[in-house]
Formats: structure tokens, C-alpha cells, sequence
């Protein structure tokens, strides 16, 4: 190279001094000016929209542009899968590569803040004034690898298909045959919610889960106490001296009816 860089550089930047000079438009006021007149359309179009959205729709009646609603949440639901919106999915695609708890550290801290850190310091690290494509190699590369990885990943986490709510849910029909509830179809229901519902963090049953917080082994609970018994105890713990244990009555009676019968069928199984 004939000229150092630096001298190119000051070149390039009086060249572009002068350019704007000659054709360049002050920030203040044009740019601010177009920058509120948008902003203030923006937020008008949104206005409109959720007036039209209220008005035209009339509690669950839907107007044009849809329902106040669709259906009151479920909080006991079992067949939920939660999933984020499409733009994310490449992050959750990420969570399923790196897994709880050794490595996901990496997905949800480390390769973003990394992406991050060189995004924000391109200017301080890219400082040749040349833009031609042609002519720079290694922005073109990294640039076609991060669209294509990000289009992979939200290609995969667009098309992973999920294991309902929990692991732990793939085990009930193990459960079923062992306590031998299989052909029980509302206890085989409350074990699916008593799979999903975070009992498992505090009981363990048949091996799974882990004992804390002085919580009982609930494989054999159903030697002792009936439904209609554990109905009442998991609506108001409390009220049976547990005060560790929250109460699940907003799982509603159903879900707690269900929960009951898995109970009750749970007599150690053999
Ligand atoms: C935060 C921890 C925790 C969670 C979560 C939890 N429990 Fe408990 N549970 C306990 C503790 C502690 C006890 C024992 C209280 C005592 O000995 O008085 C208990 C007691 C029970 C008992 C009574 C056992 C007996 O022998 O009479 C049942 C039944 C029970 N839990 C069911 C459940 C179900 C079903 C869930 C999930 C919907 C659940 N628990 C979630 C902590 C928990």
C-alpha cells in the first residue's frame, strides 16, 4: 500500500465533509421535524386502530378486526405448549441446542451479548472507508453466515415439535401402569396436571422428582386418604397445618377433582 491508512482516511473524511456541505440537510430542524411528523402518524394509525377494534367489536361479538377475547385463560390447562412469537424462535431453537442448566448460560447470556459487543464496536473496529461488496471479504462472509444461521434456527424453531408442557408428562402413562389407573381416565387427567403443575418440585412419586421442603413421598398417598380428602387439602393446604404448600384451588373443582382421583389411585403400586 502506497498511503498509510490514516492519511486515506482524512481524505475520505474531508471528501464527505464537503459533500455535505453542498447537498447535506441540517438534523435541526428538518430531520427532527420528519422524525415527530411520522412519529405522531404512527401512533395516530394505532389510536385509530384500537378505537375501531373496541368499537366495532362488541364483548364477544368480533368485528372486523376480531374478538375483545376468544375464551377466558385456563389456568389448570395440560395441553398448552407455550411458544414464543415467530422473530424469537432462533433464541429458543438456541435454548433447545444448549441445555438447562450446564451449557444455557451460552445461549441466553453469552452468543447474544457477544453478537451484541461486535455490532456495537463496528464502528471502532471497521474503519476503512471502502463499502463495495466486492471489496470486503469478511463482512460479507460474517454477514451471509448470521442470515443464514438465524434463518436455520428459525426454520428449526418454527418446526420443533414439543413435549407437552413438561418432560415429566411422557412419564404418566408409566405412573398409570404401575399404580394401576391406566383405564381411569380422571385419574390418568389429574396425573398429567400433577406432572405439569411443579408438585414434582417439592414430592417426589415413584422415583421422580425431588424431596424438599420436608414434602412426602406421594406414591402410596392414596393408602391412607381418599379424593374427597386430598380435594380439600390441596384447595387449603393451610387449613391442614401445611403452610408451605400454596393453595391450587384456581385450578378450579374439576382439575382438583382430577387431581384427587390420580392421589387416591396412588397406592404404591406392585
Ligand atoms: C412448595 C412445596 C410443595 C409443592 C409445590 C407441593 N407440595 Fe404438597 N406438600 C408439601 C409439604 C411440605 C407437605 C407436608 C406438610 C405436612 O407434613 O404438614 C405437603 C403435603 C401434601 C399432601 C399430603 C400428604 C399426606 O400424607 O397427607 C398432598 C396430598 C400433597 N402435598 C399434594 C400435592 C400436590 C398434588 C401438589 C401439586 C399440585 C403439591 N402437593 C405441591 C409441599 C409442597
Amino acid at each position: 500500500m502506497a498511503r498509510d491508512l490514516g492519511e486515506r482516511n482524512r481524505e475520505w473524511f474531508a471528501r464527505y465533509k464537503d459533500d455535505v456541505k453542498k447537498e447535506g440537510k441540517p438534523f435541526f430542524p428538518r430531520a427532527m421535524l420528519h422524525d415527530t411528523i411520522m412519529g405522531l402518524v404512527t401512533i395516530l394509525v394505532m389510536i385509530g386502530l384500537a378505537v375501531v377494534w373496541y368499537y366495532d367489536a362488541d364483548g364477544t361479538e368480533p368485528g372486523i378486526l376480531g374478538p375483545w377475547y376468544t375464551e377466558p385463560a385456563e389456568p389448570g390447562t395440560t395441553d398448552f405448549i407455550p411458544r414464543p412469537d415467530w422473530y424469537f424462535y432462533f433464541l429458543f431453537y438456541l435454548l433447545r441446542i444448549f441445555e438447562w442448566p450446564e451449557t444455557v448460560f451460552i445461549a441466553t447470556v453469552g452468543i447474544p451479548t457477544v453478537a451484541l459487543v461486535l455490532l456495537l464496536g463496528l464502528p471502532f473496529y471497521d474503519r476503512r472507508p471502502e463499502r463495495r461488496p466486492s471489496r470486503r471479504p469478511v463482512a460479507m462472509v460474517a454477514a451471509v453466515l448470521t442470515v443464514v444461521s438465524m434463518g436455520v434456527l428459525t426454520w428449526k424453531g418454527a418446526t420443533a415439535t414439543e413435549a407437552l408442557g413438561s418432560e415429566l408428562i411422557e412419564l404418566v402413562p408409566e405412573w398409570a401402569e404401575e399404580q394401576g389407573f391406566a383405564d381411569d381416565e380422571q385419574a390418568v387427567a389429574g396425573a398429567d396436571l400433577f406432572a405439569v403443575s411443579g408438585c414434582l418440585n417439592c414430592h417426589t412419586y415413584l422415583g421422580q422428582g425431588s424431596a424438599n421442603l420436608g414434602a412426602p413421598d406421594l406414591s402410596a398417598v392414596g393408602r391412607t386418604n381418599d379424593a374427597a380428602y386430598f380435594v380439600q387439602y390441596l384447595a387449603n393446604p393451610a387449613q391442614f397445618g401445611n403452610t408451605v404448600m400454596g393453595s391450587y384451588s384456581y385450578l378450579g373443582q374439576e382439575n382438583l377433582e382430577a387431581l384427587g382421583a390420580f392421589l387416591e389411585a396412588s397406592k404404591g403400586g406392585g
